[in-house]
Formats: structure tokens, sequence, C-alpha cells
């Protein structure tokens, strides 16, 4: 099953738009599998030592690893590491996998809502676009509010599953469900 990690980010949580962002989901018809609140460590050290024990570890850096290189990429951990964040794990509701909607999965339709990664150029209507404010910081990372996984693939990686490569859940954190609304829609 195609499943997009979501998270509010440290401004989203602490401006207080964390009821406001869960809803759109909702509202689209996002299937919640998982959810918490969460302090994200920016230690290496506490992540060496939590693989030596091979137990699912949680790390920033690990994260965001294709832009590593980026100019940014310093004040981007400080930017995740800075608060509290919000980690949601979305599966698609019946509607955007049923045949009818194929091709539009969680991961694409997440980051239709989600809206552009910059929040000037973020369309209004989208998530960043009505919500996200950029910050006079000469060197900003943008402040975007809220991360939605850029493939089915990074999904996964993002999520949990294997001892070495869990990153911001462990196994048994996300709950199997069914809406009650399912049998109803797909009739
Ligand atoms: P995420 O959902 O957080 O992964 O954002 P994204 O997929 O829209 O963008 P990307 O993965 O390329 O970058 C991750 C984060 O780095 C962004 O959300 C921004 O916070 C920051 N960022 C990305 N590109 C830039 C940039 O060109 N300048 C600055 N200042 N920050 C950037
Ligand atoms: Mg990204």
């Amino acid at each position: 099953v195609e499943q997009s990690y979501i998270m509010i980010k440290p401004d989203g949580v602490q401006r207080g738009l964390v009821g406001e962002i869960i809803s759109r989901f909702e509202k689209k018809g996002f299937l919640l599998k998982g959810l918490k609140l969460f302090r994200c460590p920016k230690d290496l050290a506490q992540v060496c030592f939590i693989r030596i024990y091979y137990l699912p570890f949680i790390f920033s850096q690990e994260h965001y690893k294709d832009l590593k290189d980026k100019p940014f990429f310093p004040t981007l951990i400080d930017y995740i590491t800075s608060g509290p964040v919000v980690c949601m794990v979305s599966t698609s509701f019946v509607i955007l996998s049923c045949k009818a909607w194929e091709g539009a999965g969680v991961v694409a339709s997440a980051r239709k809502l989600i809206g552009a990664t910059n929040p000037l150029q973020a369309e209004p209507g989208t998530i960043r676009g009505d919500l996200a404010v950029q910050t006079g910081r000469s060197a900003p990372t943008f402040m975007n509010v809220v991360h939605g996984s850029d493939s089915p693939d990074n999904g996964k990686r993002e999520i949990v599953t294997l001892l070495f490569a869990a990153l911001w859940f462990k196994e048994g954190e996300l709950c199997q469900w069914e809406s009650v609304q399912t049998p109803w829609l797909v009739e």
C-alpha cells in the first residue's frame, strides 16, 4: 500500500496550525495510520549509539540526506530540530486508490495539497500557500510548515520497516484500520 510520511514542521506546531493542517488531509479523505508529537534529536552520537543496538533510529540528517550538499542544509537541520514536530502516516483513502483515480496516489496527492517548497511561490489553496510565511532571516531555510514524501519509495524510507532503515516510526506504532465510510463510497 502506498503511504506518505507527512510531518508538521516546528513552525506549524509553534504557530498553532496542527489542527488546521491535519484537518486538510482528513477532509481530502486521507486515512491516518500513525500520529505522534516528537522532538527530533540533532545529535549524531545518539544515532550511532542506537544503531549499534539495531533499533530504529530517528535522524533529521538521514531524512534530508539528498540535500546534504546544499548551502541551506545546516539551517534546515537547525529548523527541523528546533522544536516538536507532528509525525503522521497517511495512506490513500479508497477514493484515491480505486480504478477511476488510478495514478493519483497518496504521495502525489499530498504534495499537491501541500504546495510549492518556497512559501512565496506556493499557490493559494495549498497548505503552504495559505499558511506558510517567509522569515526575514538572512540565510533562511524556507519555513514551510509541512513535509510530504516526494515519492512512494521515499515514503517507505521515511516511515519505518527495516531495522536499519526505520526513520520516524517504530514498528507497532502504525494502526491498521479502515474507515466506516469506505464501503459506502465504493458501492
Ligand atoms: P519537504 O517536504 O520538507 O521535503 O520539502 P520539499 O520536498 O518541498 O523540498 P526539498 O525536499 O527540496 O527541501 C527540503 C526543505 O529544505 C524545504 O522544505 C525547505 O525547508 C528547505 N529548502 C529547499 N530548497 C530550498 C532553497 O532553495 N532555499 C532555502 N533557503 N531552503 C530550501
Ligand atoms: Mg522533500
